[in-house]
């Protein structure tokens, strides 16, 4: 077989990770617990630095997901955010801000919200801390210490973890707001240990909502990776 060629198995990777899209409207039926446990079990499969495994999952659904909700609009309201990996606008060089502006544009603009409505925008952000209406959240924690080599691997676990979902038929957005509210979320858990990377919402998409069908693109592949031979 000539490798450079299209195998069944590269035409599922295709649709599998271009088909993955973070959604930010969601139906309130929840994912049946065998699905959970296959998507999870799945996720774990994720490499890591000498398969260390650096992750602990937390996964909220019903009542908890309820209180967590209202919790994190408190905190929201109350302007008290605590943060376990530093985050500001100047993380980003000056091609990736305009990557996350033409991001914004698009995602507001389909909202209907002008580019230059920073209230609206700032009360779409609120809303999100209901997880966009979805049935479950999933907080990924770095577990113990908030160091680049282990948030990593909790990133690879992360996106195995979209991967599955989307190969079941699950809906999900990562949303690293949720991690601003970090000591909400562990007080909500009782959990104590352990650094909040990131929550994903998820539950099954609502296809009728415009927002779900932005399309946000990618720089060309090029730009962002050189082949040395
Ligand atoms: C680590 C991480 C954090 C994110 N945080 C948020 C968030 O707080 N709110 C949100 O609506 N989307 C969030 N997103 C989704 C991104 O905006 C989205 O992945 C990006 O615009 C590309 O779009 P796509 O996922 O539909 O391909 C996050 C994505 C990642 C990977």
């Amino acid at each position: 077989m000539n490798r450079s060629e299209h195998t069944e198995l590269s035409g599922y990777a295709e649709e599998l990770i271009r088909g993955r899209r973070a959604t930010r409207a969601f139906r309130p039926e929840p994912v049946p617990e065998q699905t959970m446990r296959a998507i999870f079990s799945l996720a774990g499969a994720a490499p890591s630095n000498s398969n260390a495994q650096p992750w602990r999952v937390e996964v909220v659904s019903g009542a908890p997901r309820e209180r967590l909700a209202a919790s994190l609009r408190a905190a929201h309201a109350a302007g008290r955010t605590s943060v376990d990996f530093p985050y500001g606008d100047d993380i980003y060089s000056p091609v990736q801000q305009e990557r996350r502006a033409a991001f914004g544009s698009l995602l507001y603009g389909t909202l209907g919200i002008r580019p230059d409505d920073h209230a609206a925008r700032a009360a779409y952000d609120a809303e999100s801390l209901d997880f966009y209406g979805a049935p479950h959240v999933a907080f990924l924690f770095v577990s113990e210490q908030d160091n680049a080599r282990l948030a990593g691997d909790v990133g690879a676990y992360m996106q195995t973890l979209l991967l599955a979902m989307t190969a079941y038929g699950v809906a999900s957005c990562p949303q690293g707001l949720l991690s601003f509210y970090a000591d909400d979320v562990r007080a909500e858990l009782g959990r104590t240990a352990g650094k909040l990377l990131v929550g994903v919402s998820f539950g099954y998409a609502d296809v009728a909502a415009a927002v779900n069908h932005i399309d946000t693109g990618r720089a060309a592949w090029d730009e962002t990776t050189t082949f040395h031979a």
